[in-house]
């Protein structure tokens, strides 16, 4: 009898042990991106299947080309074919019937780099420290104009841009920036030609953001501020959220006499190569680059921590706590929130994303030209 029952626990075991296998092997990640048109989310949804694969998933992505009702058909599609987990990188809080859908199959949902807002159904959101990428973008125009040693006597001159209102990151980008610019707005050194507002919740927030995060509506808008409330003043500085609306920006003031010789001093984000060469060549001053790699691959050892229930611990994260809490506010509640370290890039370190292998070995030879 004894000898009987050694034996089904081996087997027993045997059997669990196997069908962990073929659960790793065949459990599918559904990978949701929001679209192609801002080039690091083709990068982001590359990695993210990449490192899934490698870590013995089935993992299928796709982009939703910034329709959120696009995004919503393709995660009913991951959940009906059994997904285990799902990794969205949302285009607005539309995307909140399908995690509600998926937290009726049970499925694990993962906010990518865009917090889920209007639900906190789901566990974790992992993302850079995006107020820091607004306090970088806003000391970078600090540094770029010398505003330390400025004077209220010859005030310097900015514009604000800020993202998608739909995009809760757009908030922690601009606020970072403000709450860096506003003590020498304050001082006097610095004058804002436009909306001019001191907090995202401001109505004057609507007036300066990019619906969609659109370079054809951020290109306009600096057309328009150059013919009116910037046509009596030279700008110094443009707050521009990120390196697709920075390009757009400075395509504008190219268009203008004034700024021919001298381009203002344009920050950006994600250290897309074609910035990267803006501001080898002395156009863009500044970007912030977020190793999207890095998070792929943080997103991708959380989802396998909560998909084999181990312990939530993953390298080059820290918790949003404290102060940076909020970056988890989902506007009903708090989700866990990790946090991974964003870098000021100027034409000092292009060679940081280079050594990081972010860019292709072509492009990085540009750049190291
Ligand atoms: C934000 C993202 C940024 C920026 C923008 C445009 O949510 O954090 O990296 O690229 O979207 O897609």
């Amino acid at each position: 009898m004894r000898k009987i029952v050694a034996i089904l626990i081996v087997l027993l075991l045997a059997a669990s042990f196997f069908a962990g296998c073929k659960r790793d092997a065949g459990t599918l990640i559904g990978i949701a991106m929001p679209e192609t048109h801002v080039l690091r989310w083709v990068k982001d949804g590359n990695s993210l299947r990449d490192e899934a694969v490698t870590r013995g998933y089935r993992a299928e992505v796709q982009w939703a080309d910034a329709d959120q009702r696009i995004q919503n058909q393709q995660v009913s599609s991951f959940l009906t074919q059994g997904a285990k987990a799902l990794i969205i990188g949302n285009i607005n809080d539309g995307v909140g019937s399908a995690v509600a859908e998926a937290s009726r199959e049970g499925a694990i949902v993962i906010a990518y780099d865009r917090i889920i807002q209007g639900t906190h159904d789901y566990g974790y959101y992992i993302t850079f420290n995006n107020y820091k990428v607004g306090q970088l973008q806003g000391q970078s125009i600090v540094d770029g104009l010398n505003l330390d040693a400025g004077t209220a006597a010859s005030p310097r001159h900015i514009a604000l841009f800020a993202g998608s209102p739909t995009d809760a990151n757009a908030n922690f980008f601009f606020q970072g920036a403000m709450d860096v610019l506003l003590p020498h707005i304050e001082r006097g050194v610095l004058t804002v030609a436009g909306p001019f507002p001191r907090h995202y919740s401001e109505p004057a927030f609507q007036q300066i953001a990019t619906e969609g995060w659109r370079a054809d509506i951020a290109k306009a808008r600096m057309e328009g501020l150059l013919i009116g409330d910037a046509r009596a003043v030279v700008l110094d500085a443009v707050l521009a959220p990120n390196d697709t609306l920075g390009r757009a920006i400075i395509e504008a003031l190219r268009a203008d006499a004034r700024y021919h010789a001298r381009l203002p001093v344009v920050t950006g984000q994600d250290a897309e190569f074609d910035s990267i060469m803006s501001i080898k060549n002395g156009e863009q001053y500044s970007t912030v680059f977020k190793d999207t790699a890095l998070l792929a691959a943080a997103a991708i050892i959380l989802a396998d921590q909560l998909l084999s229930g181990t312990a939530v611990d993953v390298p080059g994260t820290i918790l949003a706590e404290g102060e940076l809490s909020e970056i988890g506010f989902t506007g009903t509640g708090y989700v866990n929130t990790l946090l991974l370290d964003p870098i000021l890039i100027t034409r000092d370190n292009l060679n940081v994303p280079v050594d990081a292998g972010f860019f292709s070995e072509d492009e990085a030879a540009q750049i190291m030209r």
